[in-house]
């Protein structure tokens, strides 16, 4: 046929109503990134809407703020009624959010906040804040005496949630900096602030600013690298690492191990991805923090069809994104170590213990 022909026809069954395939999209869903398991698995999970006969389509951002805003108005183009969104930029997002309110659609923020927008309807996560605190319970459970050597991790500036977990971690380590259990070894601006238990968004936001990973495995790893080289023999030797997600914390891990200086190290994690069960059980890796993405997702998908049906999904209580209390369902976090790695990963149905080696 010829172009002209084609786009006759398009029309043609556009207006009889025969195309309404196109325009039928129930659910959008925008992830941040396939290059970290975490997100493919929570991708495989929304599948579970196509089994109850919702159209949906996933779009990935590849950590592209530009390229999110793009899937977005894709995604309403083709008339989806509830967008999904896990933010690559926290604030960014919230241009994202205001056009879809503005096609009729409603939005859920899926893991991360979408800040300074009104147009938020739900906010699915976990409690991110447990999360930090998880981390900053296990350092200080693991701590002895004075004077004991601590590296900072954080996640990227550009999402809400790396200030959460900041926060989290800070109410436990923050009393045992200011004591002298632990001497701060790589952010100038955490000594500086040792003093203060509640930090404001904008002094974590300094604190973040010089230890930030943007979650990427090869910027923790030559953080972690710059860091081992401008300190000397005395801030190595027995560490605590803060670390902030299984991807960098296994870069930032590596790096450590390699210090002949270093004689051990404990660090912490979140997402409990296959290769940092692996390390927990090798003794590579301290902690993780399970966040059970069937939770996640099945919270997103029933206020996903809460709205399609016409619905208010049920919230227990409200996140502040600057410009509106948005309703949310945060669930509760696992601490993962070797003792409990087989109750809590493997019992639990999570993963296969087939799947991995080393188990006594
Ligand atoms: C998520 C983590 C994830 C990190 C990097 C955070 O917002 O809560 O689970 O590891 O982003 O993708």
């Amino acid at each position: 046929m010829k172009p002209a022909r084609i786009a006759m026809t398009a029309i043609l069954l556009a207006a009889s109503g025969l195309m309404a395939k196109a325009a039928d999209l129930s659910v959008g869903i925008v992830l941040p990134t396939k290059d970290q398991t975490r997100w493919l698995q929570d991708e495989a999970r929304f599948q579970a809407l196509k089994a109850a006969g919702y159209s949906i389509e996933i779009l990935w951002s590849q950590n592209d703020p530009a390229k999110e805003k793009s899937n977005v108005e894709s995604l309403l183009t083709k008339g989806a009624k509830v967008i999904i969104l896990c933010a690559v930029d926290s604030a960014a997002a919230a241009a994202s959010a205001n056009e879809a309110h503005a096609s009729g659609a409603k939005v859920i923020a899926y893991d991360r906040l979408i800040m300074n927008t009104p147009n938020v309807d739900f906010y699915v996560t976990f409690d991110s804040v447990q999360v930090g605190e998880a981390w900053g319970k296990y350092l200080v459970s693991k701590v002895k005496g004075k004077g004991n050597n601590l590296f900072l991790y954080a996640g990227a500036a550009s999402d809400n949630n790396a200030f959460l977990f900041f926060q989290g971690a800070w109410n436990h380590l923050q009393p045992k900096i200011a004591d002298g259990t632990f001497v701060v070894q790589n952010s100038s601006q955490a000594i500086a602030l040792k003093g203060k238990a509640k930090l404001t968004r904008k002094e974590e936001g300094m604190i973040i600013g010089q230890v930030a990973t943007n979650w990427s495995f090869s910027d923790a790893k030559t953080l972690a690298e710059a860091n081992l080289t401008a300190v000397g023999k005395a801030a190595k030797g027995n560490v605590y690492i803060l670390g902030p997600n299984d991807d960098t914390s296994r870069a930032i891990g590596d790096v450590f191990a390699t210090d002949k200086d270093v004689s051990h190290y404990f660090i912490t994690g979140q997402d409990a991805e296959p290769p940092s069960i692996q390390y927990i059980i090798d003794g590579k890796q301290s902690m993780t923090v399970l966040k059970d993405t069937r939770t996640l997702v099945a919270d997103a998908v029933a206020a996903a069809l809460g709205y399609l049906k016409g619905n208010k999904p049920a919230h227990t209580t409200t996140y502040d994104n600057g410009k509106a209390q948005i309703a949310a369902k945060p669930t509760a976090i696992v601490t993962v170590t070797k003792e409990n790695v087989k109750q809590t990963i493997f019992d639990s149905g999570y993963y296969k213990i087939g799947d991995f080696k080393n188990i006594n």
